[in-house]
C-alpha cells in the first residue's frame, strides 16, 4: 500500500508523516511531498525509525512523481487559520491548492483515494470532487473529508464530563467540519446517558474547539496535534478496511447521486473507500432542529467550492 502525504512538512503533516511511519501495515510506502526544501530532510529523518514502511521525500515539481500510483493521498497542505478568521476565511488561499493537488493526482494516480484535511474541508472536498470529474476519473467511494477530529474532541469531552475512559466513548459526528455545520449526536452515545443541559452545553463546545485551539496558540496556526493524530486514525482505518476489514468511520463523503450532497456520517469502509452509508442515528429534538438549522450554511459551502473549481 502505498501512502502519500501532500504538505508533509507542515505543521500537521510533519506529526502525520511521523504517525503513519509507526502505524502503517509492514511493507507499506510512504511518499512525503511538500514545497518546503527540506521535505526530503523529513523523509530522511522518519527513515531512520525503525519500522517495516519505506519513506521517500519529494519536493518542488515533483508531486506527480510522489503520487505516482498512491493508493491513499492524504492531503493537509494548506494555510491554518488565526484568530478572528473563520475556516471560510481560508477559501481564497487553499482552495486553489486543493485544485492543483487533485489535479496532478488525476494524472498521478487516477484510482487513488483522497483523504482530504485542507480547510475549508466543507468546500475543499467538493472542489476535488469537481476536478476528479471533469477528468473522468472522480469515483464517489474514494473522496473524503477528514471529520475525525470532531469524533475524538467529542469522545474526549465527553469522558472528561463522565469521567469515563475515553476508550468507553463513540460519539457519531454529522454535518460538515466548520461551526454549527458540526454536529455531535450527543442524545445517543452508546452507554452515556447526557442531562439536556450537559447536551446544550457540549454542543457548542466542540463545534468552536477548533476556534479554542486557534485562540489558544495566539497567531500561530490552528490544531496540528490532535489532527495529526485524527488524519492518522482515518488514514489508518481506510489501510485496514481497503485490506479486508470492515470499519465504520465518520467522514465527509457524496452522500447523494451529485457532487452538491457532500455530508459527514458514519461510513462502512470497505476495499474501494466507500462500501455502504447506513441511515443516520435517530436524532432528538434539539439535534434536528440544529441538523435542518445547518443546511443553508453547508449547501453554501459546497456551492462555492463547486463554482470556483468549475471556473
Ligand atoms: C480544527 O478543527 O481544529 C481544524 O479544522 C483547524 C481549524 O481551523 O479549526
Amino acid at each position: 500500500m502505498k501512502v502519500c502525504v501532500l504538505g508533509a512538512a507542515g505543521g500537521i503533516g510533519q506529526p502525520l508523516s511521523l504517525l503513519l511511519k509507526l502505524q502503517l501495515p509492514a511493507g507499506s510506502q510512504l511518499s512525503l511531498y511538500d514545497v518546503a526544501p527540506f521535505t526530503p530532510g523529513v523523509a530522511v529523518d522518519l527513515s531512520h525509525i525503525p519500522t517495516d514502511v519505506s519513506v521517500k521525500g519529494f519536493v518542488g515539481d515533483d508531486v506527480e512523481a510522489a503520487m505516482a500510483d498512491a493508493d491513499i493521498v492524504v492531503i493537509p497542505a494548506g494555510v491554518p487559520r488565526k484568530p478572528g478568521m473563520t475556516r471560510d476565511d481560508l477559501f481564497n488561499m487553499n482552495a486553489g491548492i486543493v485544485k492543483n493537488l487533485i489535479s496532478a493526482g488525476t494524472k498521478a494516480c487516477p484510482n487513488a483515494c483522497y483523504a482530504i484535511v485542507t480547510n475549508p474541508v466543507n468546500s475543499t472536498v467538493p472542489i476535488a470532487a469537481e476536478i476528479l470529474k471533469s477528468a473522468g476519473v472522480y469515483d464517489k467511494r474514494k473522496l473524503f473529508g477528514v471529520t475525525t477530529l470532531d469524533v475524538i474532541r467529542s469522545n474526549t469531552f465527553v469522558a472528561e464530563l463522565k469521567g469515563k475512559s475515553c476508550d468507553e466513548i463513540n460519539v457519531s459526528v454529522i454535518g460538515g467540519h466548520s461551526g454549527v455545520t458540526i454536529l455531535p449526536l450527543l442524545s445517543s452515545i452508546p452507554g452515556v446517558d447526557l442531562s439536556q443541559d450537559e447536551i446544550e452545553k457540549l454542543t457548542p463546545r466542540i463545534q468552536e474547539a477548533g476556534t479554542e485551539v486557534v485562540e489558544a496558540k495566539v497567531g500561530a496556526g490552528s490544531a496540528t496535534l490532535s489532527m495529526a493524530h485524527a488524519a492518522a486514525r482515518f488514514t489508518s482505518s481506510l489501510v485496514a478496511a481497503m485490506n479486508g476489514e470492515s470499519v465504520i468511520e465518520c467522514c465527509y463523503v457524496q452522500t447523494g447521486d451529485d457532487t452538491s450532497s457532500f455530508h459527514a456520517q458514519p461510513v462502512k469502509l470497505g476495499r474501494e473507500g466507500v462500501e455502504s452509508i447506513p441511515p443516520i442515528p435517530s436524532l432528538s429534538e434539539y439535534e434536528q432542529k440544529l441538523l435542518d438549522d445547518m443546511r443553508e450554511v453547508l449547501d453554501g459551502n459546497i456551492s462555492k467550492g463547486l463554482e470556483f473549481a468549475r471556473s
